[in-house]
């Protein structure tokens, strides 16, 4: 026994009281103390641990708030591996489904456990001894990462079973509820930082930060749905979630045992009209086969277990009215039709304007302004116009006139043959000159301190730039007269433009806006021609010849070159002494954490373009290439990553995920905005 045997008691005492309290509250939903009393007890417990750290206990409470910053997480392999889940939108595949299953099973009754599906993100937790050692993501299936500071902040996340002497692996879902959500993206929209696009995107980008004390306030729940026990395991589901139940896990009590497929169908029906009412988001419901032992003999194909499988409910529709159709002119002239909705509130956001792409997408939807139209948004994608509402069409509409005139210089417009675009092809629009202007000054391009949104406008409205050369000719007097640019903003705009002459080169070539030709291309074709002399003279076979150029870059960038207008500019900027020549710039950071690699992007990265994300790995050493081959060191896979992604699951390239990136990005001292 200790030295202090009262105060060991009271600590014992204190540590189960607050747990059965937690209890109380995350798995029975019926607390017996209210917030201030429980907090009381927490603080005698944070006074008596503080006099006596040794006497500590790994369960208690105080255990949760996280430690010390890690800089990287260790490697979990999974015992079991975590396999993926088959998953439809079809009624009919389901019946599909349980025709399969009972195939395979002739002459057998079949029951089926029906949970909800929510779009949070699968951990893994290890109990030994009942105690939890460990929490894993799922990474690959096979391997994932170590969070377990960071899970042990979960309120919900029992840090002791209440069944002595278990040793269990139990699996759940991690999510944050619509409410924290939406709370946490206002806080940090009022910060200026990127907002996370759903509820599940937050919880895996909270779970994989570095410090858990933030871990700790971001509120995350847990609901469990697997186990597998080292001891008698329970013999069905059901039963399996009445232990974990029992154990102390949250179960979601939106559960339901259905004897036949269409108790099934019933419970994914009740849900999906349920949806909007619950205080999380679900995606869909889950169905799985009771039975353990028919379980094992139905097994798993590579990819996924034969029992179960998701049914997704659809994507979610919002009707609203299209007030009207905007034509915007992009930086190459394009022209694309934005339409300009009432606003609607759908899956949680309010949308005010989609994109309509092009013209004949609106002729293929027939989409007229005044138009009632039915809104998408499936995931975490950008709304998307689906269709029409005939019959909610006013009288006295028309098809929509796609313009045939730019709507700001009025030249007219030519349709491009390859792409579904229509072009304004007059260099001097002003539409066109003024995003010009934004795209050079940009963070990634030439970074022209001063020269915002505000600025670009008065400097093309007022006729003091034809072209982005025309920048280096500014000077205070020439810029005296202009509204709202005080002299001390000229002051800053005339020294962010000198600033910006020692660019690198490839910044410059990618501020030049050349189309086809983003940041990645801009680099490379640097690579292969280091100075402009020696870009200028390529032809468009010698420029095909550099990595991830074909025809199409090689024919933009000799056209741009061969172009008398660019010939003009190329001197302004030669004069004003621009930086036109390439060097290869040092890895930003010293121990360059992805040196020697070789990187592929895919996908749709949510919070940062993808251009930005291989500047991103440049700076930590990597080379980018386009395509997954045997000499891919590394897939950076976004969401609805296709063919590139399977290139490296068959190769065994290894893969991470946006959270992942930016996880690495922050273990370098970098962010997204470096
Ligand atoms: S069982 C074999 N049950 O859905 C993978 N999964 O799209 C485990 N999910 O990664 C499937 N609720 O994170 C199962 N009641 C539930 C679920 C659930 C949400 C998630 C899980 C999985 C994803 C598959």
């Amino acid at each position: 026994m200790n030295k202090f045997p009262e105060a060991t008691a009271r600590i014992t005492q204190l540590v189960r009281d607050l747990n059965e309290q937690n209890y109380r509250y995350h798995v029975l939903a019926d607390p017996a103390i209210d917030d201030i009393a429980y907090d009381r007890l927490a603080a005698e417990l944070a006074d008596l641990e503080h006099r006596h750290p040794e006497l500590v206990q790994p369960d208690s409470p105080s255990q949760r708030v996280g430690g010390a910053p890690t800089s990287n997480f260790p490697t979990a392999v999974h015992k079991v591996p975590m396999l993926s889940l088959d998953n439809s939108y079809s009624a009919g595949d389901i019946e599909a489904f349980d025709q399969r299953v009972r195939d395979l099973l002739p002459e057998e009754g079949i029951a089926y456990v029906a949970e909800l599906k929510i779009d949070g993100v699968a951990l893994s937790l290890r109990y030994e001894d009942s105690l939890l050692v460990r929490a894993a993501t799922r990474g690959n299936g096979q391997q994932g990462d170590d969070i377990t500071a960071n899970a042990r902040t979960i309120r919900a996340v029992p840090l002791r079973l209440r069944e002595e002497g278990v040793s269990c692996e139990v699996r759940g879902e991690v999510f944050m509820t619509t409410a924290d959500f939406a709370a946490l993206n206002s806080d940090r929209e009022r910060e200026g930082s990127t907002l996370f696009a759903n509820p599940r995107n937050s919880t895996a980008g909270t779970l994989k930060m570095q410090d858990s004390t933030v871990v700790a306030q971001r509120r995350l729940c847990f609901y469990a749905y697997w186990l597998q026990w080292d001891g008698d395991q329970p013999k069905s589901q059901s039963a399996q979630l009445g232990a974990l139940r029992d154990w102390g896990m949250p179960v979601n009590p939106a559960t339901a045992h259905c004897a036949d497929l269409n108790a099934v169908f019933d419970f994914y029906h009740r849900f999906e009209e349920q949806r909007d009412q619950l205080p999380y988001e679900i995606d869909g419901i889950v169905l799985k086969v009771d039975a353990v032992d028919q379980q094992r003999r139905l097994g798993a194909t590579a990819k996924s277990p034969r029992w179960q499988m998701a049914y997704k409910f659809p994507a979610r529709r919002a009707q609203t009215t299209l007030a009207a159709i905007q034509f915007q002119v992009g930086r190459t002239g394009a022209v694309t039709p934005v339409a300009e909705l009432e606003p609607v509130l759908l899956a949680g956001t309010t949308i005010r304007r989609a994109t309509l792409h092009n013209e004949d997408e609106i002729a293929r939807k027939d989409i007229r302004p005044g138009d009632t139209v039915v809104l998408e948004k499936g995931g975490d994608v950008i709304p998307k116009i689906v269709e029409v509402v005939l019959d909610a069409r006013p009288p006295g509409t028309s098809p929509l006139e796609f313009p045939r005139h730019c709507p700001v210089c009025t030249a007219e417009l030519v349709r491009d043959p390859e792409e579904a675009a229509s072009r304004c092809e007059n260099p001097a629009c002003a539409a066109q000159l003024k995003r010009r202007l934004q795209h050079f000054a940009s963070r990634n391009a030439m970074d022209v301190e001063g020269l915002g949104p505000a600025a670009v406008e008065q400097l093309v409205e007022r006729d003091l730039v034809a072209d982005v050369g025309d920048l280096y000719s500014l000077t205070r007097e020439s810029l005296s007269n202009l509204d709202r640019l005080a002299a001390k903003s000229a002051g800053n705009l005339i020294a962010g433009i000198e600033a910006s002459k020692s660019r690198p080169f490839d910044q410059l070539l990618f501020g030049l806006g050349l189309r086809h030709v983003g940041s990645t291309i801009a680099t490379n074709l640097c690579r292969s021609f280091p100075s402009l002399e020696a870009l200028s003279a390529a032809s468009a076979a010698e420029l095909e010849a550099v990595p991830e150029i074909g025809p199409t870059i090689a024919r933009s960038v000799a056209a741009f070159f061969a172009a008398p207008d660019s010939e003009v500019l190329l001197d302004k900027l030669r004069d004003a002494g621009v930086q036109l020549h390439f060097e290869e710039a040092e890895p930003a950071i010293a121990d360059a954490p992805l040196a020697g690699q070789t990187v592929v992007i895919t996908g749709t990265l949510s919070g940062l373009s993808r251009d930005r994300a291989a500047d991103l790995v440049r700076k930590m050493g990597g080379k980018i290439t386009g395509s997954v081959s045997k000499k891919t060191d590394l897939l950076i896979a976004g969401d609805q990553a296709g063919s590139k992604l399977a290139a490296a699951q068959e190769l065994e390239v290894r893969i991470i995920d946006e959270v992942e990136f930016m996880r690495r990005l922050e273990a370098a001292g970098l962010t997204t905005e470096d």
